[in-house]
């Protein structure tokens, strides 16, 4: 690997498992400092299980769609590093609003909203912030 993003800090939301999980191995092999997050705690802990390299990873428990807990993950980012050079918005739940248009209720419609809309677009917000921030001081 070759270590091209030593000294950056990244963000994979949701790299519990699957892509999220590949992208932050990756980013952590190529030198990144990386912060990630998912809902279970129990599914990184599976990760980690299978990987020991992932101790130098900070997972952060975070369900995206609620709004303090997604508050909580930058404010957690600000203040260990005070900036964000890359971040991956990978974190997606399994469908609930799947099925035929007439079958599928507005409950199930706003939770696929939230959560692969609204929940990207506020990480977006604060990513942008911070990544201003490394801008600035650069
Ligand atoms: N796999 C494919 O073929 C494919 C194709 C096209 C696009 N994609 C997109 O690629 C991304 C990753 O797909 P994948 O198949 O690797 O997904 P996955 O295996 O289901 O993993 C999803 C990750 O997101 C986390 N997550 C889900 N809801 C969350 C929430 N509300 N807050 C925080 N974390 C949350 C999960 O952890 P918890 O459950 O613990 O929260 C998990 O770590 C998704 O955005 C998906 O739509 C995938």
């Amino acid at each position: 690997m070759t270590g091209r993003f030593r000294g950056r800090i990244a963000l994979v939301t949701g790299g519990s498992q699957g892509i999220g999980l590949a992208v932050v191995r990756r980013l952590l092999a190529d030198g990144a400092t990386v912060v990630t997050c998912g809902r279970s705690r129990d599914k990184w802990d599976d990760a980690f299980a299978d990987d020991p390299r992932l101790a130098a990873v900070r997972f952060v428990p975070t369900d995206l769609t609620d709004r303090e807990q997604l508050d909580a993950l930058f404010d957690g980012i600000e203040e260990d590093h005070g900036r964000l050079d890359l971040a991956v918005n990978n974190a997606s739940p399994a469908l609930g609003s799947v099925g035929p248009t007439a079958e599928v209720d507005d409950a199930d419609t706003r939770a696929t909203l939230d959560a692969d809309l609204l929940a990207p677009l506020r990480c977006l917000r604060r990513e942008l912030g911070l990544m201003a921030s490394a801008a600035a001081r650069s």
